[in-house]
């Protein structure tokens, strides 16, 4: 398995643009099943995630054609499968989005339980409970979710938790359906917009994308459109947190300045210096030694989850001690340890982490075991003397485009090393 070599203790300096979303893009090319003709979507990252998810529409018969860097069309016209195989929706939890538009062209699915990254249990209840709300029975068997609807129909949802594929799912399903559904404590992630955005350009009616309370008005007759994903606000606040871990200027382009509250402002509170140039561009500054503070992950617009291991990092080296809780994931510490290798000093309890900062991290070989975690490490091991071995970087491939040539383009010293 392929692994990072990263040289630390190099301030980082210089400009860095931020790829599409991850997040906005798995829903979006899922959607586009939901139509008979064909969508063109760009800004689309190159990423193992959306590769995957390339694949889990390919093996359902749609055609897929890369038009230019970053654009794809995909032809949903010859969607003729309902059940993706368990090799490729094993691999990545947001699979199981394919769920929503298979019920919807076919009236049926059979999906394998999803996997995805090692963060607690992740199970899809709330997709589930959504559909049958919607008309769809829905029984497991041997391991895969068998979805059947004589009729679909509109309906109220209530979902007991934000989630944020659950509101993706039902809204997928829901915008196929000539009636009027309506989510209740709906995710207000701007992805869920971003998804929103795309559906309505289809031709569904969409409400409230972005408020806790969505209002979906679909059709039987979605047309495919053209459609330019968002930019990925984790990817932005990664390289944030790598311009304020190594005291660094870095300007971050390509950013939507709204979509960061939480991360700017818990920067700021860390001592971090962060200037909005122009329209879609942040400088991020850092003199000295990290503020301790205290983080906890909530649905957006609280602080991300998918921000949670990164700021550990940062706040292993500051001067203080921090608490960090997670209340989105429950197990979502696996960086805890590997950090604890580098010289961090961190006290797991329950679903908070007292981290204690130390004045330096030091180099060693540690192993990502999720997408996040391997960010995180990553940009310790910028911070830290000597070199540090970062293993598991397919984990790290999944979400974050081509991260080692990005930061190398800063003046990180960082190298993949392939077996
Ligand atoms: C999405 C993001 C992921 C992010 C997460 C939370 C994508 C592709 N991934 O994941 O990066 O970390 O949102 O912001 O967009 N839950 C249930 N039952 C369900 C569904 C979820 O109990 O049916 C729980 C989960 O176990 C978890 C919490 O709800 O504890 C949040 O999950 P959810 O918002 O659904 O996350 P994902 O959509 O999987």
């Amino acid at each position: 398995m392929a692994k990072f070599r990263i040289r630390g203790s190099q301030p980082l300096q210089g400009e860095i643009e931020v790829s599409g979303s991850k997040n906005a893009a798995l829903p979006i090319l899922a959607a586009a099943l939901l139509s008979e003709s064909p969508s063109t979507i760009h800004n689309v990252p190159d990423l193992l995630d959306v590769r995957t998810m390339l694949m889990v529409l390919e093996s359902l018969g749609v055609k897929v054609e890369r038009i230019g860097g970053r654009s794809y069309t995909i032809y949903p016209g010859f969607l003729k499968l309902i059940e993706p195989p368990y090799e490729l929706i094993r691999k990545m939890r947001a699979s199981f989005l394919v769920t929503g538009p298979l019920l919807s062209r076919f009236g049926r699915a059979q999906v394998p339980l999803p996997g995805g990254c090692a963060i607690g249990s992740r199970p899809i209840d709330l997709h589930l409970k959504g559909f049958s709300h919607l008309g769809v029975e829905v029984s497991m068997r041997s391991g895969y979710i068998e979805g059947w609807a004589r009729e679909l129909h509109g309906g109220e949802v209530y979902l007991d938790f934000p989630s944020v594929g659950a509101t993706e799912n039902v809204m997928m399903l829901a915008a196929t359906i000539p009636e009027e559904t309506v989510i209740a404590n709906a995710a207000r992630e701007p992805e869920v917009v971003d998804l929103a955005h795309f559906l309505s350009l289809m031709g569904a009616e969409i409400e409230g994308a972005g408020t806790d309370t969505i209002v979906v008005r679909g059709s039987k007759h979605l047309k495919g459109c053209e459609y330019r994903i968002m930019n990925d606000r984790i990817e932005a606040g990664t390289f944030c947190v790598a311009s304020a871990i190594t005291r660094g200027k870095v300007t971050v382009k390509g950013v939507d300045y709204a979509f960061l509250g939480s991360i700017l402002t818990k920067l700021e509170e860390i001592g971090v210096r962060i200037e909005k140039l122009e329209e879609d561009k942040i400088f991020v500054a850092m003199e000295g030694r990290p503020k301790a503070t205290n983080i906890k992950t909530m649905p957006y617009p609280g602080f991300p989850t998918d921000m949670q291991a990164q700021f550990m990092a940062l706040l292993c080296l500051a001067d203080g001690v921090s608490v960090i809780t997670e209340t989105v994931f429950e197990s979502r510490f696996a960086h805890v340890g590997e950090l604890e290798r580098m010289g961090a000093k961190v006290q797991v309890e329950g679903r908070s982490a007292v981290v204690v900062g130390v004045e330096k991290l030091t180099g060693t070989e540690v192993t990502a075991t999720d997408l996040r975690a391997g960010a995180a490490l990553v940009l310790a091991a910028l911070a830290a003397e000597g070199i540090t071995e970062v293993n598991g970087v397919t984990h790290v491939d999944r979400g974050y485009e081509r991260l080692e040539e990005k930061l190398a383009s800063l003046g990180a010293s960082i190298e993949r090393i392939s077996d």
